[in-house]
C-alpha cells in the first residue's frame, strides 16, 4: 500500500477588477493586436488595495474546503506558493491559517515564482506520503500588480492577480499509476538564470520590493523546452504514455509557449487547458487557477490523468502527474 495525496477539492479566486488590453494601451504604448498576437492575453484581473494575497488565498481555500466537505480546522498543513506575500514576514500562509480558523498543525510559504505551486505541492505530498499530515491545503497566489512596473510595456501587459488551490487528503493506493491522487512531482532549478527574470529589489538588498524585470526572449527560449523535457521525464518515470494524458494543465505565461510545449509533446491543443487569455500570467497561481477552471468548466473529470508542467524565475521548473 502507498499513501497518496488525493485531490479532495479545488478552489479559485479572481479579483473583481478586469483590465482589458485597450485599458493597458491607455497607460503604455501597446495595442490589443500586439498583446493578443504575441501572448494570447485578452484580459487580466487586478486586486484592489484592500485585497492582499492572503485575502485571495482564503477565498480560494474556502471554496476548495467546501468542495472537500471540510473545515479549516480539518487541515494539518498549509503551503502557500507566492512571490508577493502580504508582508516580508511572517509568511502569508500563517494569515491564511488564521483566516481559516485552523488552530493546529503548521503553515509556511514557498518562493519558486511560476513553479511555486509545483514546489508547494511536492512539499505537501511528501508530508502526506510520510504520514506527517493527513490533510493539506496547497495554494498558489499572487498580487503581481504590486510589483509590476506600469511604465514598462515589455512586462506590464503580461501579468495578473489571483489565487488557486487544492485540498489534499491522504488515501491508500496500490502504488500504481491507476491510483487517484498526486502520482509524482519533479522540480528543478538553475540559479545561473536568476538575472533573466527577477525583481529589482528585496529586503536584504535595497529594502524595496522592486519591480518585475525580465529578459523575455531568454525565458521564452527555455520555457517550452524545459516544460516538455520534464513532462517526458515524469511520464517515463511513472510508466505512463503521452496518449494516457487526458489534460495538459501547464503554467500560463504565453499561448505561444503553451502551443510549443504541446507540439513538442505531440499533445493536441484540444487537450490543453488554456486560461492565459482570461487571467494573463499569474505566476504561482496560474496552474491551480487553470486546474480549477478546467474542473469548473466540466472538462476535467474524476479519474482523468493530468500533466502539470511549469517554468519560471530562478529558473525553476517542474511537473506534476495527477490522477484527478
Ligand atoms: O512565467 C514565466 C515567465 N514569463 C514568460 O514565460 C514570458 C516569456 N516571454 C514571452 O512571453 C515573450 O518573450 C514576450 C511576450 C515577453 C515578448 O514577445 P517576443 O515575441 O519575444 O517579443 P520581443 O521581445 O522580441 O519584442 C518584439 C518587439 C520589440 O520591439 P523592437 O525592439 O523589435 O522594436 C519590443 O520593444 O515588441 C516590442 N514590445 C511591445 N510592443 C507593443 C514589447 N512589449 C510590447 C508591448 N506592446 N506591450
Amino acid at each position: 500500500m502507498t499513501l497518496r495525496s488525493r485531490i479532495a477539492g479545488v478552489g479559485s479566486f479572481l479579483p473583481e477588477h478586469v483590465s482589458t488590453n485597450d485599458d493597458m494601451a491607455k497607460i503604455v504604448d501597446t495595442s490589443d493586436e500586439w498583446i493578443v498576437e504575441r501572448t494570447g492575453i485578452h484580459v487580466r484581473h487586478f486586486a484592489d488595495e484592500n485585497t492582499s494575497s492572503s485575502v485571495m488565498a482564503i477565498k480560494a481555500a474556502e471554496q476548495a474546503l467546501k468542495a472537500a466537505n471540510m473545515t479549516g480546522d480539518d487541515l494539518d498543513m498549509i503551503v502557500v506558493a507566492t512571490i508577493t506575500p502580504d508582508k516580508t514576514f511572517p509568511s502569508t500562509a500563517v494569515y491564511v491559517q488564521a483566516g481559516l480558523g485552523m488552530k493546529h498543525g503548521y503553515a509556511f510559504d514557498v518562493s519558486a515564482a511560476c513553479s511555486g505551486f509545483l514546489y508547494a505541492l511536492r512539499a505537501a505530498d511528501n508530508a502526506i506520503r510520510l504520514g506527517q499530515a493527513k490533510t493539506a491545503l496547497v495554494v498558489g497566489v499572487e498580487t503581481l500588480s504590486r510589483i509590476t512596473d506600469f511604465k514598462d510595456r515589455n512586462t506590464c501587459v503580461l501579468f495578473g492577480d489571483g489565487a488557486g488551490c487544492v485540498v489534499l487528503r491522504a488515501e491508500e493506493g496500490d502504488g500504481t499509476s491507476a491510483d487517484r491522487g498526486v502520482l509524482d512531482t519533479l522540480i528543478y532549478s538553475d540559479g545561473g538564470y536568476a538575472p533573466d527574470l527577477c525583481a529589482t529589489g528585496g529586503p536584504s538588498t535595497n529594502h524595496d520590493v522592486g519591480y518585475i524585470t525580465m529578459n523575455g526572449r531568454e525565458v521564452f527560449r527555455h520555457a517550452a523546452v524545459n516544460m516538455a523535457e520534464v513532462s517526458v521525464e515524469i511520464l517515463e518515470k511513472n510508466g505512463v504514455g503521452l496518449d494516457d494524458v487526458d489534460w495538459l494543465v501547464p503554467h500560463q505565461a504565453n499561448i505561444r509557449i503553451l502551443e510549443a510545449t504541446a507540439k513538442r509533446l505531440n499533445i493536441p491543443m484540444e487537450k490543453v487547458i488554456s486560461t492565459v487569455g482570461l487571467h494573463a500570467n499569474t505566476s504561482a497561481a496560474s496552474i491551480p487557477l487553470a486546474l480549477a477552471h478546467g474542473v469548473q468548466e466540466g472538462k476535467i473529470k474524476a479519474g482523468q490523468l493530468l500533466l502539470l508542467p511549469g517554468m519560471g524565475a530562478g529558473f525553476t521548473w517542474g511537473a506534476s502527474l495527477i490522477r484527478f
